[in-house]
């Protein structure tokens, strides 16, 4: 049997990263420059700054999962890329660099939706069984996607306003805590108490059964801080922590619950960002009980190519190929048609 190895980038955000995955399941490499130092002093990511970090770096990133994978160019089967959801500039580094590559090396080039990318690094824990669930849940999106087969995505419900992810990392700028600020609020939150009984948005009888909102939350926190500063008191940033991961987690839970309540599946992935929250794997794993829930390990929570490859060979597999005419697609969704 020929072995089938795949390069993988993605740079849809603030991380360059590039990966080999060999027979879809063993990865080689996956080499992630973070840029996070440059974004810090911001509060958040520069769109500018990080198209240019990207530029910098994505060739010795290259090189660094070939050898480190110790394979060659020629050894290669299919380079894999993330051509959206994300940061126009930052998607285009990836996307030139990895048309670039396969030209030159003559390979055919996989289009890779990033989401799609953070279902599959589930794929690292054991093989995936259909049908399944996905809570995505990262800095950009929070979103309940039913996956039929390899491939097959649909959204049965997603956030009317903030992802999650923005969400904490919104109310940790108003606690002065440093961005991205999930998983120092995760930390925070384990040591608190939920004094503040924040409110648990879309939970009404009519209210969606599958729709997320987080801006209300967000709001009630801002409020909640800024009329304690008004009169001169600080709050315990433990329990304010504590607080808003109960309410966030609340939501979260129900809402999977009724998801998987209303569409029998064989197995619940949970992938994103956020998915390296420890407060929500706690839950889970309290919670659902009666199906089997896989989780990427926390390397593989956050943005990096090894989930892309991973996601690429389906795609692959069904003959999903782009052209040299390729772009990136900024508000790339498993619902737009191609
Ligand atoms: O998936 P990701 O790396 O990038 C996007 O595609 O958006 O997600 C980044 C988000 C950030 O908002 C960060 O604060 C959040 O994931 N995050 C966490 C934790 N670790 C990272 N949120 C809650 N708890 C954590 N432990
Ligand atoms: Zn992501």
């Amino acid at each position: 049997m020929t072995e089938q190895y795949i390069l993988a980038f993605e740079t849809s955000c603030d991380e360059t990263s590039v990966a080999v995955l060999k027979n879809g399941q063993e990865l080689l490499s996956n080499v992630i420059a973070s840029q996070i130092e440059s974004h810090k002093r911001f509060g958040g990511v520069v769109p500018e700054v990080a198209s240019r970090h990207h530029v910098e770096v994505i060739t010795a990133c290259i090189n660094e999962a070939l050898a480190e994978a110790e394979i060659t160019p020629s050894d290669l089967t299919a380079v894999a890329v993330t051509e959206g959801p994300g940061l126009v500039g930052a998607l285009l580094v990836g996307v030139a660099a990895a048309k670039a590559f396969a030209w030159a090396n003559h390979l055919p080039l996989v289009p890779v939706n990033h989401m799609a990318g953070h279902l599959w690094a589930a794929r690292q824990v054991k093989p995936l069984d259909f049908p399944l669930m996905a809570l995505l849940v990262s800095g950009g999106h929070t979103e309940l996607v039913y996956v039929a087969a390899p491939g097959d995505y649909k959204i049965i419900g997603e956030t009317r306003d903030d992802a999650v992810g923005e969400a904490y990392d919104k109310v940790g700028r108003v606690m002065n805590l440093t961005y991205p600020a999930g998983k120092e609020i995760d930390a925070l939150a384990h040591q608190g108490q939920d004094v503040f009984n924040f409110p648990r948005a879309m939970m009404k009888h009519d209210d969606p059964a599958l729709e997320f909102s987080f801006s209300g939350l967000k709001s009630a926190f801002i409020n909640t801080v800024h009329n304690a500063e008004q009169k001169g008191q600080t709050l315990d940033k433990k329990d304010l922590s504590a607080s808003f991961q109960a309410a966030v987690m609340d939501v979260l839970m129900a809402k999977t619950k009724t998801a998987l309540q209303q569409f029998p599946v064989k197995m619940l992935v949970v992938a994103g960002g956020v998915a390296a929250n420890h407060g929500l794997r706690e839950r889970l794993a309290a919670e659902i009980t009666d199906i089997d829930v896989v989780i990427p390990p926390l390397r593989l929570c956050g943005d990096n190519a090894g989930m892309i490859a991973y996601a690429s060979v389906c795609e692959y597999n069904q003959g999903h190929l782009a052209g040299l005419d390729l772009n990136a697609r900024p508000s790339l969704s498993f619902e737009t048609l191609d």
